[in-house]
C-alpha cells in the first residue's frame, strides 16, 4: 500500500515507517522537523537499507498538501504529526489546538480534495481523564482534563463525523498508553528537546551521569509500593499496531483500539529495572504528588488482541534495555 506518514521523523512516526517499509509498503513522510532532524532519516534509511522519501512541510499548509496528496495517491495516512506535551499545553493552550486540531482539519481537507479516505491516528490514554477503573477500555467515559487531551479527543470526534459522512471513509483511532524503548540496533529512539517530563528518558538521564538524581512523585498512592503505575509499551510494538491497523482500516467506519500491554509497572520498578539493564546506580528522592498524575493507568487489550490480530510482545525489561543502548549510542549534551 501507498502509506503518507505525517510526522514521521518522530520518536513514534520513525519507528513505524521502519516496520511499514519491512512488509513492503510505499512510504512518503511529512514533517516539519520541528521536534526531530533529518539524522532520522538518514538512520531509517541506514535501518531498512532502502531509501526514506520525505518531504519537510507543515501539515497546516493545506494547498501544498493537497498537491502532495495528487501526485502521492497514499491509500492511507497514518497520523502522527503534532505536539504531546502535557505541560506546554496547559501554558500554551492555543499551540496545541492549532497544530493539533487544526494540522488535522487541514490533513482530512488534503485527504478529501484528493480521494484519500483511510486514516489511523495517534490518540492517547489521556484522553480518558481520570480513571474511574482500571483495566481502562475503549467503552470508558472520555474526560480529559487538559489541552492536550482535549485536542486528542476533538480530532477523534471530527474523525468519527468525517468517517461516518460518505461511504468508504474509515478511521482508525489508536489510544497509547506510555509509550518507550528504542530500536534494537540503538540507532532509533526518543529524543526529548531540554530537560525531558516522561519517567524512562529521566531515568536513563540519572543512568548517564546527565541528571543528578530522579525525583519520584509520591510514595502514598494505593498502588503495590506506592508510587505511580503506567503501561508501557514498547515503541516497536506500538509500530507494528499501526502495521495491523493499515491492514484492517478498509473493514472499518470508524473505531477505536487502546494499544498497551495490559499489565501495569510502578515507578520503583521500572527503576529497578533500569538498574539491571545499565549496570548503574540510579538516585532516587520521594517529592509530592505532581499535579495532575492518577495512581494507575492500566489497558485493557483485548480489543486490539481480537479485532487487530495485535499484542505486545516485548516487556520491560526489553524497554529498559534497548532504551540504554540507544542513550549510551546516542549520548548529547
Ligand atoms: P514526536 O514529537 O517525536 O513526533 C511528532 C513529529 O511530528 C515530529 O517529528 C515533529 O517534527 C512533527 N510535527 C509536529 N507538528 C507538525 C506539523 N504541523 N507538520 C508536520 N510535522 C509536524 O512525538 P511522538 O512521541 O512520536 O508522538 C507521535 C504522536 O503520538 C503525537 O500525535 C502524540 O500526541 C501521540 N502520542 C504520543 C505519546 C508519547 O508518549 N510519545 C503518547 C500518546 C500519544
Ligand atoms: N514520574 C516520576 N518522576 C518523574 C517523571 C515521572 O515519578 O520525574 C512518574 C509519574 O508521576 C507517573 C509515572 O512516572 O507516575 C509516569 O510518568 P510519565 O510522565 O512518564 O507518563 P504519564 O503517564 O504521566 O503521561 C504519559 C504521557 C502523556 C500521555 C499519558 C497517557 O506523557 O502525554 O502518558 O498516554 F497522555
Amino acid at each position: 500500500m501507498k502509506v503518507l506518514v505525517t510526522g514521521g521523523a518522530g520518536f513514534i512516526g520513525s519507528h513505524t515507517t521502519i516496520e511499514l517499509i519491512a512488509q513492503k509498503h510505499d512510504v512518503l513522510i511529512i514533517d516539519n522537523f520541528s521536534n526531530s532532524s533529518l539524522e532520522v532519516i538518514r538512520r531509517i534509511e541506514k535501518i531498512s537499507k532502502k531509501t526514506c522519501e520525505f518531504l519537510n512541510m507543515d501539515i497546516r499548509e493545506t494547498s501544498k498538501l493537497i498537491a502532495v496528496f495528487e501526485k502521492f495517491v497514499p491509500d492511507c495516512v497514518i497520523h502522527f504529526a503534532g505536539l504531546k506535551s502535557v505541560g506546554d499545553s496547559i501554558i500554551f493552550p492555543l499551540d496545541y489546538y492549532d497544530n493539533n486540531f487544526l494540522g488535522s482539519l487541514s490533513l482530512l481537507k488534503a485527504m478529501d480534495a484528493s480521494g484519500c479516505k483511510k486514516i489511523i491516528y495517534s490518540s492517547s490514554a489521556t484522553v480518558y481523564g481520570e480513571p474511574k477503573y482500571v483495566p481502562l477500555d475503549e467503552k470508558h467515559p472520555c474526560e480529559p482534563v487538559n489541552p492536550y487531551g482535549k485536542t486528542k479527543l476533538f480530532v477523534e470526534e471530527m474523525l468519527k463525523d468525517w468517517a461516518t459522512s460518505k461511504d468508504k471513509n474509515s478511521a482508525i483511532i489508536l489510544r497509547y498508553f506510555n509509550p518507550v524503548g528504542a530500536h534494537s540496533s540503538g540507532l532509533l529512539g526518543e529524543d526529548p528537546l531540554g530537560v525531558p517530563n516522561n519517567l524512562m528518558p529521566i531515568i536513563a538521564d540519572v543512568a548517564i551521569g546527565k541528571l543528578p538524581h530522579i525525583n519520584i512523585y509520591g510514595n502514598d498512592y494505593s498502588t503495590r509500593d506506592g508510587t505511580g503505575e503506567r503501561d508501557y509499551v514498547h515503541v516497536v510494538d506500538l509500530a507494528q499496531a499501526h502495521v495491523a491497523a493499515v491492514k484492517k482500516v478498509s473493514q472499518r467506519d470508524f473505531d477505536v483500539f487502546n494499544i498497551g500491554t495490559g499489565s501495569g509497572t510502578t515507578v520503583l520498578e521500572l527503576i529497578e529495572e533500569f538498574k539491571k539493564a545499565s549496570g548503574k546506580k540510579i538516585s532516587t528522592n520521594f517529592v509530592n504528588r505532581r499535579m495532575g498524575d492518577v495512581a494507575i493507568s492500566i489497558a485493557s487489550v483485548e480489543k486490539a488482541k481480537d479485532e487487530l490480530s495485535w499484542s505486545a510482545v516485548k516487556d520491560i525489561k526489553d524497554m529498559s534495555s534497548d532504551a540504554w543502548r540507544w542513550k549510551i549510542q546516542n549520548m548529547t549534551e
